[in-house]
């Protein structure tokens, strides 16, 4: 695979800075993970070693850092949901310290673009002493941790040089949702679930999103310009994006941004909340809906600038903006995408350097 990697995939061409490539490719990756992992007679094509290994587990210990930790909590609920299976979610940092009590039949899985990250390593590395398997989702086949896994699963992200993480993060949530229906079916649980068929209809909001930068510049222009802190707020997996979205916004931008879980607020960080606080919040289940928009109330009645995205057919007049609708399990990746835009725009107008952030680097290879 890393053999097919062509000039187009490493430079910029007309685009400004890998970011906004990266965010744009997207709707493509999605499309190459649907063909990369399906048969000729559409069926799901995964190696028979990882399905056994799935089917074989009584918990999942998912492992990672950064961005790719976010997917994980993403990936958590897919496989609880749909292939029934415990999932906890671990930042590979702290694991290594604090490690949980382990069930009988763990399976680790580990989550990493870059497939070097040197906190996840030492998790791998203790957790093959003890005698686990390991499966590692990651970018780049032939990654050491790839090589020291027993599995692997391939993104097929093309190269993600832009130090914050666009691609490789909606990549690896399609990945994992693959991953959740294989063992679902592998294990003959009934499903009311096409990820392929709901894969492709994510790429055509995802272009359709990419397609709305004009609106999301505008809404930097007028609410991120020149502010110190931001909050981002969702409940349920919209709380998982914030926390995506807030990372994204604060490593390119340096603008000091949160994520917060909606019935959190009031537990301390509305006393945060001032006149002109952006307060951007993602509503995209249905089930939390009238929750999440009574905490919009709570913040604007306390003066914060609030921006509501939210999913076709539970949007109201007031949103910010409208994302196209997708199947509930996989909002995070529409949603995601203005939330990338978002932070790369608001980095742009303070003449951040996009791409190479100060302090950062793309791939830590030291603990
Ligand atoms: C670094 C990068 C992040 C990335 C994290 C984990 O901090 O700047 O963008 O999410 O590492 O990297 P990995 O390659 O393991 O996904």
């Amino acid at each position: 695979y890393t053999a097919h990697i062509d000039a187009s995939d490493i430079e910029k061409g007309t685009y400004p800075h890998f970011m906004l490539k990266e965010i744009d490719e997207q709707p493509f990756v999605m499309r190459r993970i649907i063909k990369e992992y399906q048969t000729e007679d559409n069926k799901l094509k995964l190696d028979a070693d990882v399905r056994q290994a799935m089917k074989a587990c009584d918990r999942i210990y998912i492992i990672a850092a950064g961005t790719s930790y976010h997917a994980g909590l993403v990936g958590k609920e897919f496989i609880e949901k749909l292939a029934n299976i415990p999932v906890e979610v671990h930042i590979a940092s702290e694991f290594s310290y604090n490690m949980p009590l382990l069930s009988e039949k763990p399976l680790f899985i580990f989550i990493s673009q870059s497939g070097e990250t040197a906190d996840s390593r030492a998790v791998l590395v203790r957790i093959k002493e003890l005698g686990h398997s390991a499966l590692t989702i990651t970018n780049v086949p032939g990654s050491t941790l790839s090589r020291e896994a027993d599995y692997t699963l391939n993104l097929y992200a093309g190269p993600e040089i832009a130090v914050a993480s666009t691609k490789a993060y909606t990549a690896q949530i399609a990945v994992l949702a693959i991953l959740a229906v294989d063992t679902a079916q592998a294990k003959e649980l009934e499903l009311d679930f096409d990820p392929m068929q709901e894969l492709a209809i994510v790429a055509n909001a995802m272009e359709v999103l990419t397609d709305q930068k004009e609106a999301i510049e505008e809404l930097v222009r007028e609410n991120l310009g020149t502010t110190r802190n931001a909050f981002f707020i969702g409940r349920s997996t919209d709380y998982h994006v914030c926390q995506e979205g807030s990372l994204k916004l604060k490593e390119i931008s340096y603008i000091q941004a949160e994520g917060f879980a909606g019935g959190e607020l009031k537990h301390g960080t509305i006393a945060l909340i001032e006149e002109g606080t952006p307060v951007i919040a993602i509503a995209t289940q249905e089930n939390v809906n009238l929750s999440i928009r009574g905490n919009v109330q709570e913040v604007a009645a306390r003066g914060a600038n609030t921006m509501v995205f939210s999913m076709k057919g539970l949007e109201q007049d007031t949103d910010a903006f409208v994302i196209p609708h997708v199947h509930e399990l996989l909002t995070p990746l529409a949603s995601v995408v203005p939330m990338q835009l978002l932070a790369y725009y608001a980095a742009l107008h303070r003449d951040c350097d996009v791409d190479k952030p100060r302090n950062l680097a793309k791939s830590v290879t030291v603990e």
